[in-house]
């Protein structure tokens, strides 16, 4: 590919153009992101488990590496996710042996917040501040915890309702006003899902906090339905909310799931749908590019409330959806889900994507 051929730099007149990346895989990963991309988002280095392992005991050296990188490419880093159900210390939910309270827990969320703030300073443009804190299904019955039908049942949850999604976002405006502050989430196009994530949105705006953006994660597990990506990107423009595409992958399982919902490792046809996903013939590895020219000419159509747009990786050398489901000490699945193959060469559509915003 010609030196000077770039997407992030074709793009600039719509969106920036992200990966998401791990210290470790920096070195590999160094040429093709300086190439191509202009925002950066550190796979796990971000999050409680890695930033805070014990209460009180701040680590960030290893981000501090994705941070050093982002210099050296002269941009910002789009930081991910600290208040999640997953990747955070059991200390959270603790107060000796027992439960923690919710002031607690709002006290040890601000602490964070503020510590994270402190240290990553300016070189964060934007923040997920809460990940995927919406219920995937409604619980058996029809509702859960006092008749909750849109909130996961977290420990976050059940220890605080909303109260720690409210006290994450008020914690982070308090100490990062410059950043933008984000919600993120999956199945973020599928109708029943979007009505929750919808409704957690307002419940922040109604209460008068601050939140900036909605971060699409949109990993295809199953063919995309354009149709719904369009409405969802409407809808959630229409509460006045800047979008991000923050963990875009198209795997070979997309190709392989007639269904609508990520088929889960032990559900019935699983076996199946992995090894279909083990035989990438050429035409299936061009339908994936096909996929990502119709993502991009949807997302280019909304430029002008999407800002960014970041795969959940750079290259298909480096990506979690090969392990994804997987025995430890199975071989891994190639699923050939990015923009760049394993040879760090454009996909036929990174071409196209050029062309077609010349
Ligand atoms: C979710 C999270 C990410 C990452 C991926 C899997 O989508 O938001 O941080 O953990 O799963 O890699």
């Amino acid at each position: 590919m010609s030196e000077l051929l770039s997407l992030a730099k074709a793009y600039e007149g719509y969106f920036k153009i992200g990966a998401a990346i791990s210290p470790w895989s920096i070195p590999k990963n160094r040429e093709l992101l300086m190439q191509h991309f202009n925002s950066i988002t550190p796979e796990n280095q971000m999050k409680y488990e890695l930033t805070e392992p014990e209460e009180g005991k701040f680590t960030f050296e290893e981000a501090d590496k994705i941070v050093a990188l982002a210099r050296e490419m002269g941009i910002k880093v789009r930081a991910h996710a600290p208040v999640w159900h997953s990747q955070t210390g059991p200390w959270m939910y603790k107060d000796g042996d027992k439960p923690a309270s919710p002031e607690l827990i709002y006290e040890r969320i601000d602490a964070h917040s503020k510590a994270i703030c402190e240290h990553f300073n300016d070189d964060v443009y934007a923040w997920d501040v809460v990940n995927e804190a919406t219920l995937d299904n409604l619980p058996e019955g029809g509702a859960g915890i006092n008749g909750n039908t849109i909130y996961r049942e977290s420990e976050y949850f059940k220890l605080t309702g909303t109260g720690f999604i409210e006290a994450a976002f008020r914690s982070m405006d308090k100490y990062s006003p410059n950043a933008q502050l984000f919600y993120n989430d999956y199945n973020e196009c599928q109708p029943d899902k979007r009505d929750r994530i919808v409704a957690l949105i307002r419940n922040l705006q109604l209460k008068g906090i601050r939140i900036d953006g909605f971060g699409m994660q949109q990993h295809y597990f199953m063919a995309p339905n354009y149709d719904e990506l369009k409405k969802s990107i409407e809808t959630y423009a229409g509460l006045g909310l800047r979008l991000h595409i923050t963990e875009l992958d198209v795997s070979m399982m997309a190709l392989a799931n007639p269904g609508e919902q990520r088929i889960r490792p032990g559900e019935p046809g699983f076996e199946e749908y992995m090894r279909d996903a083990m035989n990438p013939s050429p035409e299936k590895l061009q339908k994936i590019s096909d996929i990502y020219e119709k993502l991009f000419e949807i997302y280019r159509s909304y430029r002008d409330v999407i800002d960014c747009v970041t795969t959940w990786g750079a290259a298909d050398d480096i990506t979690w959806l090969d392990f994804f489901g997987q025995d430890r000490n199975a071989p891994r699945i190639k699923q050939h889900p990015l923009l760049f193959d394993e040879n760090h060469d454009p996909k036929p559509c990174v071409y196209q994507m050029i062309e077609a915003v010349k």
